[in-house]
């Protein structure tokens, strides 16, 4: 055998050659993200400051951690010491920021510049006599703390630099002198504050003459982004009911003394509890807490947000003014553990109804990170955890569903599921009524005019043009991987009052392209409105989506229908909103300078744009919009307020994605891949993807969402063209293997699960022999198709060889470069191009 099988080796010379797999079908186990319990507890203390003894206890999980701080003695400067500003911002109504409040020892005063994003902003001190300093203490605001600052004296004859900070990311800032430094006055220069939405501003509540003690504080790293409800677990305190802090972030650098985004941000009423922070009053006996939303004393004191998503904690012994008397700022607080309640989807292996994994470690990683992001937003509807926006319903309390995200807005939007809902089916089968919950709510909320809501926000009135096409297209979406015929049948109505009544209601019928109208937003609330290519391509997509449901219900009538339209749609779309000149559709037809990333992505996977265009299309987007991060989703910002140029959507991206695929650009997709996906794991929180990028970092600064379903694209595309699995008919009663062969992969492989039974897949690509071995539940039919090259073999026996046609029980299609065998029943099957 061994000889017999060598001069295989050397007739037959690279043939032989074996491609290495992993040696076992559980090797795609090691790139779960999801924590494995309920329980989650800290991995590394990240930053502390001030007295804290033992804070590793809280790591470790034996011993106290104490936070210790002294009643708290301000210096102050002579009296007749003045302050003047390079610039004060009002008085106005909300009050006035005199340079003087900076030098007043009222910590309720602060010196507010009055230029956004402009620099330096200059504090000067002047006091009547000569003090002497160690050194002085910034105490800022917790939005508005200066970043990047110098401190000069004056010596009599010139100003000397004693002091500069850069990168300061606390509110309350030392900056020691390397001597002692006698002089009657001091310079503060600003020259970066801390990054905000709403403009840079230096906000400073005391300059203290001398250093004062650092407010003790732990901040822990739950070494990923985390939902759910935190627990501490305290041993006991002082006497005096000490306060403590706990602010949340999904990064350290938005992390401060308040979160980087609460439910009290956008709360109003009795769901705007706390100023960013939850708040807690240490008893002196040991006590358990909860993050729990709500307060402690009187509805309005000691209150706390409850849920938050994040990766860093950081918790300070601090008391918030208005929660007196019931906490104060001083005393010790001895913690025994800290850990989370953690609310959403636990992914654990025998979670994975569905599994992917390929030769290129890279994207294993990607992919699971994506479930995980996927996973960290399916979680239980609650009042007191919902968008405050008035999401809240009944119809959805208590349901299983998917959020948008899990920091924010946490309302399940249904173009979002778009995305998030592929990668639900393709990893987590029985979390697929995540999906269909609300899926189904939305249809029940219809207006009368066929107007299907984008999710709960607003009581159901949030206008958006776009998303009730995404509630078609991920109707169907639904149905397609689960064959759920009760959903198709039950919900069939409003498919129709949305097609056949409110979208013709917003047809420009001079045209037969969908009009936006100015009081409707989209994904992004874009200001673009009239004939969009976005819409229209969806339109088209959503039109023909309707017709496969259709057809899965019998009622052919329907399906020709809404095919016939789909065709007029994509014949206007093509007449009024194709730039020759560049080469693109335009974003808009009244703007012919704009050309977006969403229509030109879409217009091709609807089959919208026949081949010559879909190349020159993605040449040109390839070419004017590619980013280190990904690729921008405009190729200008010419949309009023708009970054569209540097803006990064990874939730468009899959569109662009999917479009280079199909258009056989599967290396072109595999880089966009690489750079955008790569972008986000470098970064906080590493292993969830965020709902935008803007230059490289988080777009909306600290609200952005790091966790957004919308952008696990990846997760889908990776399947679907890497492996090559896609269903065709509900529930994979028919589906085509169809991998894309990126260069450099040489196997893929992975499981799905159907509504009859698994489907295995697993190629290799070694020195031009294609095999494709795949296993398939009976019931089921397969389309495979492979690279077209001198013969292809399906279970041993030749079915199409180039030189002659060899006549199979199996019907063989030629395309220009590919092999396609059709309805392959189902079994164990292995399918070989050479
Ligand atoms: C399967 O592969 C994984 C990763 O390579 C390894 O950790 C595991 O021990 C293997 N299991 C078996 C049964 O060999
Ligand atoms: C601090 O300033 C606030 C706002 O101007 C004022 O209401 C308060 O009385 C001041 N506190 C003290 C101790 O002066
Ligand atoms: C420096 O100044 C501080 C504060 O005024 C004072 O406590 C300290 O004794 C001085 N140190 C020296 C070496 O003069
Ligand atoms: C602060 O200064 C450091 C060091 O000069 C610099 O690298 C950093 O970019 C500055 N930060 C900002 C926000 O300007
Ligand atoms: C704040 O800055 C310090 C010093 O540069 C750094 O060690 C710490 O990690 C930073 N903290 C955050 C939350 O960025
Ligand atoms: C707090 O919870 C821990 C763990 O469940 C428990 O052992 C302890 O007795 C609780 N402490 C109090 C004061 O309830
Ligand atoms: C975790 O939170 C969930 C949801 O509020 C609750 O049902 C469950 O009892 C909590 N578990 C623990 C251990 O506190
Ligand atoms: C939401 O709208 C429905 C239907 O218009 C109405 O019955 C209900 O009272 C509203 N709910 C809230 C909280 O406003
Ligand atoms: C366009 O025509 C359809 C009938 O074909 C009609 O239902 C619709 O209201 C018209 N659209 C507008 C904006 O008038
Ligand atoms: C695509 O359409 C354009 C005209 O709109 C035509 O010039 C081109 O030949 C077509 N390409 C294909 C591959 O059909
Ligand atoms: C840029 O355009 C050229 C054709 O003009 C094309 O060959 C190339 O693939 C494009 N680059 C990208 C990154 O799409
Ligand atoms: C189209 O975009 C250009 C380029 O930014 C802009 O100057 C112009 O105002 C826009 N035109 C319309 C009609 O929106």
């Amino acid at each position: 055998m061994h000889i017999w099988f060598l001069a295989v080796v050397l007739l037959n010379g690279a043939r032989a050659v074996s491609v290495e797999l992993p040696l076992n079908k559980t090797s795609w186990q090691q790139y779960i993200v999801s924590p494995q319990s309920r329980h989650v507890v800290p991995s590394a203390i990240a930053i502390s400051t001030g007295n804290v003894w033992n804070a590793d206890a809280l790591i470790s999980g034996s011993g106290i951690a104490r936070l210790t701080r002294a009643q708290e003695q301000y210096p102050t400067w002579p009296s007749g010491t003045t302050a003047e500003a390079s610039s004060e911002a009002g008085p106005n109504t909300s009050g006035s920021y005199y340079a003087a409040n900076a030098i007043d020892n009222n910590l309720t005063t602060i010196w507010n510049d009055a230029t956004a994003n402009q620099y330096p902003d200059v504090l000067t001190i002047t006091s009547p006599s000569l003090v002497t300093l160690d050194g002085v203490t910034l105490e800022s605001s917790t939005e508005g703390y200066p970043v990047n600052f110098t401190v000069e004296t004056w010596n009599g004859s010139s100003w000397a630099v004693s002091g500069s900070i850069t990168g300061n990311n606390e509110t309350r800032c030392q900056v020691p002198f390397s001597q002692n430094v006698t002089t009657d006055q001091i310079r503060l220069t600003v020259t970066a504050d801390q990054p905000s939405a709403s403009g840079d501003y230096t906000r400073v509540v005391e300059l203290w003459p001398g250093l004062v003690p650092l407010i003790p504080s732990v901040v822990l790293d739950f070494g990923q982004d985390v939902v759910g409800f935190l627990q501490i677990e305290f041993a006991g305190a002082s006497t005096n009911a000490p306060g403590i802090r706990i602010a949340f972030s999904e990064t350290l650098e938005y992390l401060t003394d308040v979160s980087d985004y609460s439910r009290s941000e956008r709360g109003s009423g009795s769901s705007k509890l706390t100023p960013g922070s939850d708040q807690i009053a240490v008893a002196s006996a040991p006590m358990n807490w909860t993050d729990t939303n709500g307060c402690k004393y009187n509805g309005i004191q000691v209150c706390a947000d409850g849920l938050h998503a994040f990766r860093y904690v950081k918790i300070s012994l601090d008391s918030i003014s208005s929660d007196e008397p019931y906490t104060s700022n001083w005393g010790f607080v001895d913690i025994k553990s800290v850990s989370l309640n953690y609310t959403a989807y636990v992914g654990t292996p025998s979670s994975y109804s569905g599994w992917f994994e390929c030769s290129d470690e890279q994207l294993n990683q990607f992919w699971y990170d994506a479930s995980y992001t996927n996973e960290i937003t399916i979680d239980t509807f609650l009042k007191d955890t919902t968008e405050p926006r008035g999401a809240d319903s009944p119809t959805l309390d208590g349901k299983t569903v998917i959020f948008d995200g899990a920091k924010r807005d946490r309302d399940p939007y249904v173009g979002d599921i778009a995305v998030s809902g592929r990668s639900i089916y393709l990893t987590h089968q029985d979390a697929s009524i995540a999906a269909s919950n609300v899926l189904a709510d939305l249809a029940q909320h219809q207006s009368s005019n066929g107007w299907i809501p984008p999710a709960s926000i607003n009581n159901y009135t949030l206008p958006l043009f776009d998303y009730p096409l995404w509630w078609v297209a991920t109707s169907w979406d639904y149905i397609l991987y689960t064959a759920d015929t009760e959903y198709a049948s039950t919900y069939y109505p409003n498919l129709q009052a949305v097609l056949d009544n409110w979208y013709p209601s917003m047809t420009d019928n001079s045209t037969g392209l969908l009009d936006k109208p100015t009081s409707y937003g989209d994904y992004a609330f874009l200001s673009r409105y009239g004939a969009i290519t976005y819409d229209n391509a969806l339109y088209v997509l959503a039109l023909n989506n309707a017709a496969s449901i259709a057809t899965f219900l019998n009622l052919s009538d329907d399906a020709t229908r809404w095919l016939q339209r789909a065709d007029q749609v994509s014949q206007d779309v093509d007449k009024y909103l194709w730039d020759s000149e560049v080469g693109a559709y335009l974003d808009v037809a009244t703007n012919k300078t704009r050309h977006g990333q969403d229509g030109n992505g879409l217009a091709i996977i609807a089959g919208i744009a026949n081949g010559t265009k879909a190349q020159s299309a993605l040449d040109y987007l390839g070419n004017k919009t590619a980013l280190s991060y990904g690729n921008s989703f405009m190729d200008d910002n010419s949309i009023p307020g708009s970054d569209g140029s540097t803006r990064v959507y990874a939730f468009t991206s899959y569109f662009d994605i999917q479009a280079r695929f199909l258009s056989g650009r599967a290396d072109s997709a595999i880089d966009e891949i690489r750079r955008l996906y790569g972008c986000m794991t470098s970064q906080d929180p590493g292993t969830t993807f965020w709902e935008g990028i803007n230059n490289g970092t988080a777009y909306e600064q600290g609200t952005t969402s790091m966790a957004h379903g919308w952008s696990t694209g990846v997760l889908p595309a990776l399947s679907n063209y890497v492996l090559g699995l896609i269903p065709i008919a509900p529930g994979y009663q028919r589906f085509s293997i169809n991998p894309s062969f990126p260069s450099g992969l040489s196997w893929a492989r992975g499981q799905e699960a159907t509504a009859y039974g698994d489907v295995y897949v697993e190629w290799t690509s070694v020195n031009d022999v294609i095999t494709i071995n795949f296993t398939s539940p009976n019931g089921t039919l397969a389309d495979v198709t492979v690279p077209k090259k001198n013969s292809v073999k399906l279970d041993g026996t030749t079915v199409w060889h180039s030189s002659n046609q060899t006549k199979t029980g199996i019907e063989v299609q030629q395309g220009t470069d590919s092999i396609s065998l059709i309805g392959v029943s189902g079994g164990q099957h292995i399918v070989v191009s050479s």
